[in-house]
């Protein structure tokens, strides 16, 4: 039997915003830099443009896509925001917040973004340059973070290069992300708001804007965010959680004052969870690549406090440490 193949693409590095709005209007995947991680970009009113998110990230076909939009009005467009919603926009807009809203009936985004669900999820991210893509392209974005599925989330061009890079369009390279973790996905579709995934904006400033918030089911247990699967974020090495101290065999990704260890990254010296979050998906891209050169095979992590981005610092290691489906 023979494959009906198509040339795979070689992914061109660009900087002009311009650019990588022409190729997604023109239905092609453009990884792009937001403040939180790089996103792979595609019209997410073009099924078969979303469709090849799906194919180059090898990623469930039943796990939806968050629509990307320069302002809360484009996003509003699509999505019936309550009260809390707009009071949300307004506070943390542009920014790593993620709202999950009932769609509304007339959007053109396709089923396949919304894997077929009666709700969307919109972000307006802070960055600059994707901030200016999204305005020139004039549609919504869907983006998944720019990795394969499963692996470990990209904050760097070079990061989609080597996961991607014969998958796809192009790659804006936006500089380093600056916070480093994925949004905060809060779900507003029903009566109360439960926080689907911690991210870039904590509980406690979602709390004091709009009061507690239920949470999610464990990961892994309910498919509420079908995203979260327990096994995510996930280095080729094992990962050993809450680790005082690297044993043998391991790297150590550490928190403040460490021991001597064969490999370690330092995610912060000072335990400042804001620099730590901005480094947790490098350190774990680093420490993957290197351990083996140091005949190393595991890697070993410090405990993290869980306040504030600590809660999704370890929503994150957890699922890099879970069981490999
Ligand atoms: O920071 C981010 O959010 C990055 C950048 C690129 O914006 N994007 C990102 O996308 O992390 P992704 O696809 O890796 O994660 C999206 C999460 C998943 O857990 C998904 O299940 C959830 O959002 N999600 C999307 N649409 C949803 C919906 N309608 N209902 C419930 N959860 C939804
Ligand atoms: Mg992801």
């Amino acid at each position: 039997m023979t494959a009906n193949r198509t040339e795979p693409e070689t992914a061109k590095l660009i900087t002009s915003p311009k650019c990588a709005a022409k190729l997604l209007q023109a239905g092609k995947l453009v990884a792009f830099g937001t403040e939180t991680v790089y996103g792979l970009g595609a019209d997410a009113t073009n099924a078969q443009a979303v469709a090849g998110i799906y194919t180059a990230k090898g990623r469930p076909s039943f796990n939806p896509l968050i629509c990307h939009f320069a302002s809360a009005e484009a996003a509003f467009q699509h999505v019936r925001p309550n009260a809390m919603a707009q009071k949300l926009a307004e506070q943390f807009w542009p920014g790593p917040l993620t709202m999950v809203l009932p769609r509304q009936a007339a959007s053109p985004v396709s089923q396949l973004a919304g894997a077929g669900l009666p709700t969307l999820a919109v972000r307006v991210p802070a960055h600059p340059v994707a901030h200016e893509m999204l305005a020139l392209a004039g549609r919504p974005i869907a983006a998944p973070s720019a990795n394969r599925s499963g692996h470990i989330s990209p904050t760097s061009a070079a990061h989609v290069l080597a996961s991607l890079g014969g998958r796809i369009a192009a790659v804006l390279d936006s500089g380093p992300c600056a916070v480093g973790l994925e949004s905060t996905v809060l779900d507003l579709s029903g009566p109360a708001a439960v926080l689907l995934r911690p991210g870039g904006i904590t509980r406690e400033a979602l709390e004091a804007a709009i009061g507690p918030l239920s949470t999610a089911t464990a990961p892994g247990a309910a498919l509420a965010s079908p995203g979260m699967l327990a096994s995510h974020y996930a280095p080729s090495l094992p990962v050993r959680l809450n680790a005082t101290a690297p044993g043998p065999g391991e790297a150590y990704l550490a928190f403040g004052p460490a021991p001597p260890s064969a490999l370690m990254f330092q995610l912060s010296e000072t335990q400042n969870l804001t620099e730590a979050a901005a480094n947790l998906f490098e350190a774990l891209h680093w420490l993957d690549e290197h351990a083996a050169q140091h005949g190393l095979v595991a890697i070993a992590a410090s405990p993290i406090p869980a306040i504030g981005l600590g809660l999704a610092i370890n929503d994150r290691l957890s699922r890099a440490a879970a069981p490999r489906g």
